[in-house]
Formats: C-alpha cells, sequence, structure tokens
C-alpha cells in the first residue's frame, strides 16, 4: 500500500477501516481511518501509529517512502489504543526509536498499555527539532483522555490534531477538497457529539490555545485532513463547545402498543405549534448514537417509555445513560409514557433526566392503556403552555 504525500517530505501513512461499523456504542456506518504521519527530516518522524491489527497496513505505507527501521522519533499525541496500537509493532523494526507523548499521563497511559518503552514526556510549548522542522507540543486534556495533545510542525503550519476535528469517515481520499464534504461534515458532528462533547469546556481551552497558530492544514487521527475548509471546521467548533442551541426538539421514545408513540406525536404538535422543528426517535429503529448527534444542539427533549414489568423499556434505560454521559448543554426535558398497571416508567424517565442536570417542563405525563383523542389534545396543550411559561 502507497503513503500518501500532504506537503514536501510529509506523508499520510495510516490504516483505512472500511469494516468498522461500532466503536465501544458509537455506531460507525461509514467505517473510520486510523491516521498516522511519516515526516522526512535528519529525524525520521511518526506521528501517531494505528490501531491494533493494522500494523502491516501501516508500514507498508511507510516502505514505500522508507525503510521504517530509520524512523527516530514517534510522537504519541494520545494513548488510546487506536492510535497508540502499533507503537510497539514499530519499535520492534525501528528499534532506535524514540516515544514522546504528554509528560505525566501520556507516559504513565503508554507505560500502562505496554510496559517501559522509555517514553519521553514533553510539557506545553515544549519544542522538538526535526531538522529543518520543528514540532511545538500543545497539551489538551480531555479532549478526551487526559494525556491528550497536539503537535504544530513548522514552517509547513501544520497541526497534528489526533482526535479533534476527526470524523469516523472510512474514504480512500484523504483531503477535504476532494472527498464528500457534506458526509465529512455530519461525520465530524457526529464525532464531536459522541466522543468529545462532554469535554467542552476542555476543547474550548484548547482552541484558544490553538487560536493565534497560523494554521494552514489540520491532521486528524480520524478520516479527511482539513485544508481548505479549515475556518468552516474551526466555526462548528466554537459552536459546538459553546453550547449553543437550535430550534430543534428532540422526541425520544419506544412503544409497545403504540399508545406512548401517539403521545410522542402528541409532544411533536406541542413542538411545531411553538415554532420548534421537532425530531422523532423510535429506539427500536435508531441508534442512540445518532440521536445524540442530533440533540447536541436542540434545546428541548422529551423522552417516553411504557411501563414493562415495573420498569422503563431497556432501549429507554440504554438511551438515557449513554445521554447522561455525553450530554453537553442544559436541556429543557418532557418524561412522558403509557403504561396498563403500576405506571412507573415516566417517573423514572423524569429522575434519570433530572441526573442529567435537565429542567423539567412540566410533571412526567402518564397515560393508562390507550390515550382517548382528548387526552392527547391535553397533553398538547399542556406541552405549549409549559413551553411558553419557560421562554
Ligand atoms: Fe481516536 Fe481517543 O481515540
Amino acid at each position: 500500500m502507497k503513503a500518501m504525500q500532504i506537503a514536501e517530505g510529509v506523508y499520510w501513512v495510516g490504516a483505512i477501516d472500511w469494516n468498522l461499523r461500532n466503536f465501544h456504542g458509537y455506531e460507525t456506518e461509514k467505517g473510520s481511518t486510523y491516521n498516522a504521519y511519516l515526516i522526512l527530516d535528519e529525524k525520521v518522524t511518526l506521528i501517531d501509529t494505528v490501531k491494533e491489527g493494522f500494523a502491516e497496513e501501516m508500514l507498508s505505507r511507510i516502505r514505500s517512502v522508507i525503510d521504517p527501521a530509520k524512523i527516530d522519533v514517534i510522537i504519541s499525541n494520545h494513548a488510546e489504543p487506536d492510535h497508540s496500537g502499533c507503537i510497539p509493532a514499530v519499535l520492534e523494526v525501528a528499534k532506535n526509536a524514540k516515544v514522546y507523548a504528554a509528560a505525566g499521563a501520556g507516559q504513565k497511559d503508554l507505560a500502562a498499555y505496554y510496559g517501559d518503552i522509555g517514553c519521553i514526556g514533553v510539557k506545553a510549548g515544549e519544542t522538538l527539532s526535526l531538522g529543518k522542522r520543528t514540532l511545538t507540543f500543545v497539551p489538551t486534556p480531555m479532549v478526551h483522555w487526559p494525556d491528550n495533545m497536539v503537535s504544530f510542525m513548522t514552517p509547513e503550519n501544520i497541526l497534528f490534531s489526533n482526535d479533534a476535528f476527526g470524523q469516523h469517515y472510512a474514504s480512500d481520499e484523504r483531503l477535504d477538497t476532494e472527498c464528500d464534504l457534506p458526509e465529512a461534515y455530519i461525520q465530524a458532528r457526529k464525532y464531536y457529539a459522541n466522543i468529545v462533547q462532554p469535554y467542552g469546556m476542555q476543547t474550548a481551552k484548547a482552541l484558544a490555545a490553538c487560536a493565534n497558530l497560523p494554521i494552514q492544514t489540520i491532521c486528524p487521527s480520524h478520516g479527511i485532513i482539513w485544508t481548505k475548509h479549515i475556518p468552516d471546521i474551526l466555526a462548528l467548533y466554537k459552536s459546538w463547545t459553546s453550547n449553543e442551541y437550535d430550534d430543534t426538539a428532540i422526541v425520544v421514545f419506544d412503544t409497545m402498543w403504540h399508545s406512548t408513540e401517539a403521545m410522542a406525536h402528541a409532544i411533536e404538535n406541542a413542538f411545531l405549534a411553538c415554532g420548534l422543528k421537532p425530531r422523532l426517535y423510535n429506539l427500536h429503529y435508531c441508534h442512540n448514537s445518532d440521536v445524540i448527534a442530533d440533540a447536541m444542539t436542540a434545546k428541548y427533549i422529551a423522552v417516553g417509555s411504557p411501563t414493562l414489568n415495573n420498569n422503563m423499556m431497556p432501549s429507554v434505560a440504554s438511551f438515557l445513560t449513554y445521554f447522561k454521559g455525553l450530554t453537553g448543554n442544559k436541556k429543557k426535558f418532557i418524561a412522558f409514557g403509557s403504561y396498563g398497571w403500576g405506571g412507573q416508567s415516566p417517573q423514572q424517565v423524569y429522575d434519570q433526566l433530572t441526573a442529567c442536570k435537565a429542567e423539567a417542563l412540566l410533571p412526567a405525563i402518564k397515560i393508562a392503556y390507550k390515550p382517548s383523542e382528548a387526552q392527547l389534545e391535553q397533553i398538547t396543550e399542556d406541552v405549549v403552555t409549559a413551553i411558553k411559561a419557560a421562554n
């Protein structure tokens, strides 16, 4: 397999994972790439590696330009195994290569995974001369692990940003100028929502730390490389880290005999009446990670579950657990659901959403067996009244 040159002496030597469909619970319907970058200078340098199992693909791309045994430096911007997994394989062939990672967390994490590999710690603002080029290291802790850092290379002004600005998007095109750009933005949003969103404050700090760098290329560790559209992806990140709302409202539910579904539509009607753009997700058909991507910028979320054996349905419990771990902005919520007897689920949903630091618009809504037309109209009216009162 071949390396792809992205600047004079700078190559993409990563791996394309066309088959990836799940990244620890995140549905990756477009696969992914693990991006590693090779710099030919007095010190031959590899920025990150690839996931274990893809070593030969990466090494063959490196071999297409240089003998991998000549690698002098490995920069580990992030120890998560999708990027560090092949450090041992590279050290196997590049016996004298030195590994650099964030001082403290990066060294600790790499030692936990791979034992003593003599990792050298680098601190904020520290530089490493490669010959004609210099790398400057900028820690970006909790974007999205404690060890994360980015590396900025002059004189080409390339930011190796690791997970930041990435997308789970397998493609043979490497650049934003040649890929399916709308798809790249969709996947960048989904990536941010599912990976980075809980760390919006830390990401905003990382953006500020990089704000004065004259970035000409952003090379993330997943997906396509940003060249022409850097202002656009930076603007999107600024908006996402600012927890800005749009005019969508999310209705998430599961249903047994369509009663909770009918209630979902009554709430949809209320959102429409308030000038919002409702989006409905039946969890029987929709994946949590897609709902999260859409929910990120919504101000309102309604979550409904029938009562099943004194509990909410497992699909709704799964969604709420996922939502609790990821939600970045503060939403206003509605909990609802139908029941035959018992009827515990709407209050359980209410309590879970309260634990997500969301704010209830009104008490949990519950209807026995099948809602009548009058009850559905009442739900719509109550939700409209609650939204107007909250604004
Ligand atoms: Fe792509 Fe946090 O690893």
